[in-house]
């Protein structure tokens, strides 16, 4: 293998919470990238979860420049109309919402998610301890102070303490600790994930979401789906929760929505889309005009006939490509997930491998990602082709192999 990109020894400025591979990626088209050093890379990994509509789309590029030819900035104390237009596209997209807040990632959206519901509670005279969220074990919310409080996962927490009070946490798919933990009638919401993505590309059990919805309903909590990983076609429908039949009262988006473009949204449904008023939130760059331009064009295009038939299409064809390599090499206990956001558990033999598997998988010239230490997650863009698929499995076939012969 080549030596890595000098350029690599610059990361010592970084601070160094991020181990990534030692690839320097340059360029990208459809589901491929190209390194400084000319390799060339299927991604079935697009960001983390981001670039839906693989890389360098020419529509998402259209839209961008176009509005950098216009206009890039104006707060929110002006309005523009890239982010008018988004706005009313994605309460129209929702099926649910009325408003919509504009902001830049996935944890803001999130954070702002979670102070609605306590706002919302408190607009209900509820005190402060009648304010609770519950989220379940293995959740990933985002890395602010309220959101990583949120993910009930103590790894991402530790050391941050003093965490935010308000936050209770059942295992997830689990519905007599929920009910357990609703049954004070202190909880003014529930928040989660259709599929938990970091947390292993685990779905939702058939049914739980709807008897979520069920308990929020009889102790007057709000349903919060974070779809963040899951949104904007991941999983074959637009929304993951269409799949479930279920309403929400607050959807939160981002990764996916700007196509590589960095921004998010939380979508608030009629209970919830009065309660905050003048003042109570704000951001000096969300809903910007080229984020917003941008998104406008992966709104359309993700939520076409097309993609969620690809997603459907290629969903079977990712699925039977890992049984297969299964079958031959004895390395998975169970492929899981919906759509294009598929995990394949390693089993016992292979515990905590993941890592590894990605170094020899990037060698081949395949970029994944991993769930934790013992899941591979395949992420890959909605438009992926036919082809761009089976070469992803072929090189990870090769990595499993090249992985197998250096144990
Ligand atoms: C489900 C979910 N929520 C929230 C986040 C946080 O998003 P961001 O990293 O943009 O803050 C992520 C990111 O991985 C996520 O997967």
């Amino acid at each position: 293998m080549t030596a890595a990109d000098p350029l690599i020894s610059l990361s010592h400025y970084y601070l160094p919470v991020y181990k990534p591979r030692q690839l320097v990626l340059e360029r990208g088209q459809g589901a491929r990238v190209w390194d400084s050093q000319g390799r060339e890379f299927i991604d079935l990994a697009a960001g983390i979860a981001v670039c839906g509509l693989g890389h360098n789309d020419p529509d998402l590029k259209a839209a961008l420049l176009e509005q950098a030819d216009k206009l890039w900035h104006t707060s929110n104390v002006f309005y523009s109309a890239p982010p008018l237009h988004l706005a009313e596209e994605l309460v129209q997209a929702s099926r649910f919402a009325e408003r919509v807040f504009l902001c830049n990632s996935g944890a803001e959206a999130n954070e702002v998610a979670i102070k609605l519901v306590r706002k919302w509670a408190s607009s209900q005279g509820r005190s402060a301890d009648r304010r609770v969220i519950v989220t379940f074990r293995g959740s990933f919310h985002g890395r602010t102070l309220g959101t990583v409080t949120a993910t009930a996962q103590p790894k991402y927490q530790e050391g941050y303490e003093p965490l935010p009070q308000g936050f209770r946490y059942v295992d997830f798919n689990d519905e007599v600790q929920l009910e357990t933990a609703m049954a004070a009638g202190d909880v003014a919401a529930v928040m989660l994930e259709p599929v938990q993505g970091e947390g292993g590309v685990m779905p939702a059990k058939p049914g739980f979401l709807q008897r979520v919805r069920e308990l929020c309903d009889q102790h007057q909590a709000l349903l919060v789906l974070d779809e963040i990983q899951t949104g904007m076609g991941r999983t074959g429908t637009l929304f993951a929760h269409w799949q479930d039949n279920v309403t929400p009262d607050i959807v939160t988006l981002a990764k996916a929505l700007g196509g590589g473009f960095p921004i998010g949204a939380m979508l608030a449904g009629p209970k919830v889309a009065e309660a905050m008023q003048f003042g109570a939130h704000g951001t000096t760059f969300g809903g910007n005009p080229l984020a917003a331009a941008v998104a406008r064009v992966a709104l359309r295009k993700l939520a076409s006939d097309a993609i969620g038939h690809n997603v459907g299409r290629q969903s079977q064809a990712l699925q039977a490509g890992l049984q297969q390599i299964d079958a031959e090499f004895n390395v998975f206990s169970q492929v899981r997930g919906r759509g294009l956001m598929l995990g394949a558990v390693l089993n016992a033999d292979h515990a905590g491998q993941a890592g590894v598997m990605l170094d020899h998988a990037a060698a081949q010239g395949l970029l994944i990602l991993q769930a934790g230490p013992d899941v591979l997650r395949f992420v890959p863009a909605l438009n992926i082709t036919d082809q761009e698929l089976a070469e992803g499995l072929t090189r990870l076939r090769a990595a499993i192999q090249s992985y197998l012969a250096g144990r």
